[in-house]
């Protein structure tokens, strides 16, 4: 694997590459998990080359607490992806991607997905994931783009970015991956307690719980069930919504045919936790 830290260093070289074969791509902020490697595993699976990137984005943190106690753990996350066979990782630092500072940018029309479920939790979120992303995809180019169903709406948002900057990558979402008990994998998960630990996986019990009560009709009771449990196992409930899975226009009712997908975002403690499951009828 060969470590990149200048875009101008990285250019070169894919440039060499890319009439040997497709270049995959692997966006991340690090603190590297199964779910991340996986993805990396099918990037590598269906492309010659493979690229990951770990840059922790500031412009995409609301809460600069949250950006602070990000976690940074470089050193496994290098191993880890020796490991597995990466070909190149791109360690830009934050001149490398903003030169001259993160200075205001022309917003990205992303519609009404920037201001529902996590646009309307974390305002400025998305813009700055476009920022990065887009940037990211200057300076790789790459032919595949993959993205974690992890965090649904992030799939959502980059496929319109995809879209509104008219770029030939293709986008591929990779399943999440959950730990035995459930929990979907996330580098926010080394921050909770033992106790907060024992109790996050409620978040993917009820999930499962929404896909075998789900009915067509209204759907408030269903929500209800959720947010109830939820804060009876000590989550402060952001959110429990349902939502067209290829449009994510928030649903009520339900007509029991439009594909679904159910979200969910709760803090446990100081730590913030979103999951979601794509309901079959
Ligand atoms: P990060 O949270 O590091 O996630 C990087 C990629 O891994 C994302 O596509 C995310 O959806 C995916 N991922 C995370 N947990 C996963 C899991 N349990 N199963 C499958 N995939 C999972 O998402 C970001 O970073 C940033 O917003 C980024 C796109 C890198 C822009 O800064």
């Amino acid at each position: 694997m060969i470590i990149y830290k200048k875009i101008s260093a990285i250019r070169e070289k894919l440039g060499t590459l890319r009439h040997k074969g497709n270049v995959g791509f692997v966006p991340t902020m690090g603190a590297l998990h199964e779910g991340h490697i996986q993805l990396l595993r099918t990037a590598r699976n269906e492309n010659p080359f493979s690229v990951v990137s770990i840059f922790v984005n500031p412009a995409q943190f609301n809460d600069p607490g949250d950006f602070q106690k990000y976690p940074v753990t470089l050193e496994k996350d290098i191993e880890k992806l020796a490991r597995e066979g990466c070909d190149i990782l791109f360690l830009p630092d934050q001149e490398e991607i903003y030169p001259g500072g993160i200075t205001p940018a022309p917003p990205y029309d992303l519609g009404m997905l920037d201001h529902i479920l996590e646009g309307k939790f974390r305002p400025g979120h998305f813009q700055g994931v476009c920022r990065v992303v887009d940037r990211l995809l200057e300076v790789v180019e790459p032919d595949f783009l993959y993205l974690g169903q992890k965090d649904y709406q992030q799939c959502m948002v980059i496929r319109r970015l995809l879209e509104i900057t008219g770029r030939k990558t293709v986008l591929q979402i990779c399943d999440t991956v959950r730990e035995q008990d459930g929990l979907a994998m996330s580098s926010r998960n080394m921050r909770l307690s033992p106790l907060q630990r024992s109790a996050a996986p409620e978040i993917y019990r009820v999930l499962q719980y929404l896909q075998e009560h789900l009915q067509a009709g209204h759907l408030a009771s269903l929500r209800n069930y959720a947010n109830v449990e939820l804060t009876r196992n000590g989550f402060r409930v952001d959110y429990v919504e349902f939502a067209n899975a290829d449009s994510l226009e928030l649903i009520n009712s339900w007509n029991g045919r439009e594909p679904l997908v159910a979200l969910v975002a709760a803090f446990i403690g100081e730590v913030r936790l979103i999951d979601n499951k794509v309901l079959q009828p």
